[in-house]
């Protein structure tokens, strides 16, 4: 259900058209950019009210649910992510992914704009200092194209909704590196109890998540194959 049908890749902006946004040409509206800047503000307030307590239980409960879904996958390495703050997500999901046999794979943001890097997670040693005071991984860089050997995408994400619109944080990071998902690869965004939202403001950037996981409900697929 929750499957890619087939890739889409950003498509190049072609000289002479008019200015306007077309998938992939990372042009934000700018009244959809205020929208998902008050929305991103509000989803923030919220999370920082979350208590330690709160977040810890979220965390537990999405691990169960994320390793639930890994068991229904075949084999090959699943994308994760390092989650900063109170972003949804942990190490103990990754060190659950690795101990359930999968080779997880860690994004290292790129020098320049342009599509997310990776690298193996091999258990908590493997990280080190990184960019801006994160967590990144100490392993060799292995390329954006190591995205392509995934069978599961696990993405950040401040909100979604159930056609599989994705707000995260405002980098674009995502939306430069997710049209490489082979088709049929779940992409999932991790989120809090109530970030599944009736509708996130979207750009024609923006890439789409085929399911959430949510610490409640569990997993839920949006009802989007992944082509946007
Ligand atoms: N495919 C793209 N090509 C070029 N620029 C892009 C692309 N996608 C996004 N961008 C740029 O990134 C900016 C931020 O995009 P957006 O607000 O959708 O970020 P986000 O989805 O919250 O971030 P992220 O993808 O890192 O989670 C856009 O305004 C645009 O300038
Ligand atoms: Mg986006």
């Amino acid at each position: 259900m929750l499957e890619r049908e087939t890739g889409h890749e950003p498509g190049a902006h072609a000289a002479g058209t008019p200015v306007r946004a077309t998938p992939g040409d990372g042009v934000s509206a700018p009244d959809v950019a205020r929208r998902k800047d008050t929305l991103r503000t509000r989803l923030l307030q919220a999370r920082r009210a979350l208590t330690p307590e709160q977040r810890a239980a979220a965390a537990e409960d999405l691990r169960g649910h994320v390793l639930e879904l890994a068991q229904e996958l075949r084999d090959g390495p699943v994308c994760a992510y390092l989650p900063i703050g109170a972003e949804p997500g942990s190490v103990a999901l990754l060190d659950g992914l690795r101990a359930a046999g999968r080779s997880v794979l860690l994004p290292v943001v790129p020098p320049r704009p342009g599509p997310l890097d990776w690298a193996a997670y091999t258990g908590p040693d493997s990280l080190g200092p990184g960019p801006l005071g994160l967590r990144e991984p100490t392993t060799p860089r292995l390329g954006p194209a190591a995205l392509r050997t995934a069978v599961l995408v696990l993405v950040p994400a401040l909100a979604a909704d159930r056609a599989g619109r994705r707000l995260g944080r405002g980098g674009g990071y995502y939306d430069r590196t997710l049209g490489a998902v082979p088709a049929g690869v779940p992409v999932v965004a991790l989120l809090h109890d109530g970030e599944l939202l009736d509708e996130v403001p979207a750009d024609p950037h923006d890439r789409p998540v085929t399911g959430v996981v949510l610490p409640t409900p569990g997993t839920v697929a949006t009802g989007n194959n992944g082509r946007g």
